[in-house]
């Protein structure tokens, strides 16, 4: 028994943010932009928020797997943009989809959250849990982007991709998921704190700053493309797959040079690594099942396809799962 993916749902603002125009923000230009990783706008959330995209996504996949909110067993939402630390969105899209019987909690794993969410639902539905899992990342990174910075502030969009897991009688894969701790610097999101009165500093409120995404762009790209080609031989391995049995690999869309990197890594053709950085930035935990939602969308999907999805980012965290097409 596993989850298979009965639908799939996405959702972007409808504001598009050139790279053009971030030249009027930060030293830069939007050649550098495109050629050092390959995106050329973004979407930007005015009215949007990390729960109403998760909330649109989430009713489009339930629509095409033909399920009612009230046969959701779990919603399991990654983000590392919340608008609210408490409720989690997962509860605040349950409000929204009116997925009245569901249990709902948010993950935090930043890029990789996607693939650790999917992953996580699966155990629950292999372990004969539930039945229907509703799979979310959202994120709003406009929030969290310090705008000054042209380090950071180039790469990232906002959006939400979601997709339905449905409980059936196949075999499951098993996943190579990682963190490592020890490098966590490498790439932070800060939370505000206030001071309590036993000692402890207000970090940042007292010199009047906020907590913006701060990266070390380099450690990361290389990070990236040293642990996903290893992750990726060893999922297969692990499931005595071998790279013929894979039409496509879904990656996490942080760079065109990541991708290609892994690609060449790999040995394998580039068609086989689908990107679309292009048009939507790094928005994190949505860029797999955005792509993925694109995918199916383009038809470039049939059924017994089995993909290999393949997230990395803050923590460290990596990930890779294999997934066979409905
Ligand atoms: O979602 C998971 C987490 N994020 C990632 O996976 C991101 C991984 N890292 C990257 O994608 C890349 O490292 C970046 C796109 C962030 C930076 O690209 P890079 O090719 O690694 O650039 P760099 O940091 O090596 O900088 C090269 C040059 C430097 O100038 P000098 O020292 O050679 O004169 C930078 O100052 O480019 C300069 N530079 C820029 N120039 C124009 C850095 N950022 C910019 C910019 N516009 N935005």
């Amino acid at each position: 028994m596993t989850g298979v993916i009965k639908g799939t749902g996405a959702s972007v603002p409808s504001r598009i943010l050139e790279n053009k125009e971030l030249e009027n923000l930060v030293e830069t230009s939007g050649a550098w932009i495109q050629e050092r990783t390959g995106i050329e706008r973004r979407h930007i959330a005015v009215r949007e928020t990390t729960v109403s995209m998760a909330a649109e996504a989430a009713a489009e996949a339930l629509k095409e797997a033909e399920l009612q909110p009230e046969q959701i067993d779990m919603i399991l939402v990654s983000t590392m943009s919340p608008e609210e630390i408490m409720p989690c969105t997962a509860c605040q899209v349950q409000r929204e989809i009116k997925a009245s019987r569901a249990v709902c909690f948010d993950l935090s794993a930043a890029c990789s959250g996607f693939v650790m969410a999917y992953v996580t639902a699966c155990a629950y539905i292999e372990a004969g849990i539930f039945q229907n899992i509703l799979v979310i990342g959202s994120e709003c990174l406009s929030d969290v982007t310090d705008w000054s910075d042209r380090g950071t502030c180039i790469l990232f969009g906002d959006g939400a991709g979601a997709v339905v897991l449905t409980a059936a009688e196949e075999p499951g894969y098993l996943p190579s998921i990682y963190s490592d701790g020890s490098k966590g610097e490498a790439l932070t999101l800060k939370s505000r704190q206030n001071h309590n009165p036993f000692g402890k500093e207000a970090p940042g409120e007292s010199q009047g700053t906020s907590y913006y995404i701060e990266m070390d762009g380099q450690a990361i790209f290389k990070f990236a493309v040293r642990s996903i080609p290893q992750a990726i031989e060893e999922v297969l391995q692990k499931n005595h797959l071998h790279k013929g049995d894979i039409q496509y690999y879904v990656l996490h869309q942080a760079n065109e040079r990541i991708v290609e990197a892994v690609a060449k890594r790999l040995g394998e053709p580039a068609y086989k690594f689908p990107m679309n950085m292009k048009e939507y930035g790094n928005t994190s935990s949505a860029s797999i099942p955005l792509l993925l939602h694109e995918m199916k969308e383009k038809n470039m999907l049939k059924s017994g396809d089995r993909l290999v999805l393949a997230g990395f980012g803050g923590g460290l965290t990596w990930g890779t799962a294999i997934i066979t097409w409905k």
